[in-house]
């Protein structure tokens, strides 16, 4: 049986910690020790509007669940509000171990039907919300020689959901951010990684049947965050989470085909079913690898 998870001494930042999946994370890590910087905008699902009033919800709960919290409003999509509510857990706490990158917002629409103005504030808020928070958080997690940041991806981006174009650009950008900070991080101790969860919310109460409440609920998926930003996180891992499903996705490639410099079209349209063929996928651990991989193949042709 695995020892007590706990998090006593640690400061953790959890950003849309007002409801849903962010209050779960928040509520999970004070209840383990952490003391929490809970932020939340406090607007409408698609972006509009803002009030403290859900941010201070969660902090009183925490509280009188006998944990530490204070409330944050700021947007993360807005640079100095990022800059803000890492500056308040190191006023409050005098240090930040844990940030969780979880505020989201939704704007659907096919994408000819899409306002590209509904593009961009999509993009702003879950990609370079979580980049303008991480980047306020990582001088200090690196002069520390601890962090543990988790960004929030979604199977939308990682395998496509048909009218969330958007949405699933920035998640999808939220893996690429993770793949280059675990390199970058490494040497400091500064660990990465992405939570892919499923979960009845605010956000997808219209988009799950109402009975999946009972089941997909954030405190399920919440169960799985310690393993992501403990003591013993891993880097550079993306967990799929949902109704108590945990599960470790990966980008793969196949052996492939080596054409060398013979490779025209016609012979890469014969080698195809080849080239195609997922027998013995492999993953990288860096750009890096794939270029050597290739000239290993090169060498051994
Ligand atoms: N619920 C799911 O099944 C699911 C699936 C995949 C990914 N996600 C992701 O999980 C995260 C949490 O989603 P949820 O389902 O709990 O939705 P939710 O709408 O309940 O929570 C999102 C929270 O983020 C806050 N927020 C929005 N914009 C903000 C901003 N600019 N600054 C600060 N706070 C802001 C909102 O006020 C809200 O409280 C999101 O990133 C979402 O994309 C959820």
């Amino acid at each position: 049986m695995t020892k007590d998870m706990r998090l006593d001494g640690r400061v953790a930042l959890v950003t849309g910690a007002g409801g849903g999946l962010g209050r779960a994370h928040a509520m999970e890590l004070a209840r383990r020790g952490a003391k929490v910087v809970v932020n939340d905008l406090g607007g409408a699902r698609d972006g509009s509007g803002a009030t403290l009033g859900p941010a201070e919800t969660v902090v009183a709960e925490i509280r009188e669940a006998g944990g530490e919290a204070v409330a944050n409003g700021d947007s993360v999509a807005d640079r100095a509000g990022a800059q803000n509510m890492v500056a308040q857990a190191m006023d409050n706490f005098g240090r930040l171990d844990i940030l969780i990158n979880n505020a989201g917002i939704l704007r659907d629409k096919t994408f000819s039907k899409m306002d590209l103005d509904d593009f961009e504030l999509v993009v702003q808020v879950h990609l370079l919300g979580s980049a303008y928070v991480t980047h306020a958080a990582w001088p200090i997690m690196r002069q520390q020689k601890y962090g543990r940041i988790v960004m929030t991806t979604s199977s939308s981006g990682l395998y496509g959901n048909f009218g969330q174009s958007n949405y699933g650009a920035a998640k999808m950008g939220l893996v690429g951010l993770m793949n280059c900070l675990k390199l970058e991080g490494a040497r400091d101790n500064v660990k990465i990684n992405c939570l892919a969860p499923t979960a009845w919310s605010r956000m997808t109460s219209d988009l799950m049947p109402p009975e999946a409440a009972a089941f997909f609920t954030p405190d399920a998926v919440a169960a799985g965050i310690v393993s992501l930003c403990g003591e013993d996180a891993p880097s550079g891992m993306i967990l799929e989470a949902g109704a108590g499903y945990f599960s470790k996705v990966e980008t793969v490639e196949g052996q492939g085909v080596g054409l060398y410099l013979d490779a025209t079209a016609e012979l890469v349209a014969e080698k195809w079913s080849e080239i195609i063929d997922m027998t013995g996928a492999r993953t990288f651990g860096a750009a890096g690898e794939v270029s050597n991989a290739i000239l290993s193949k090169y060498n051994a042709g």
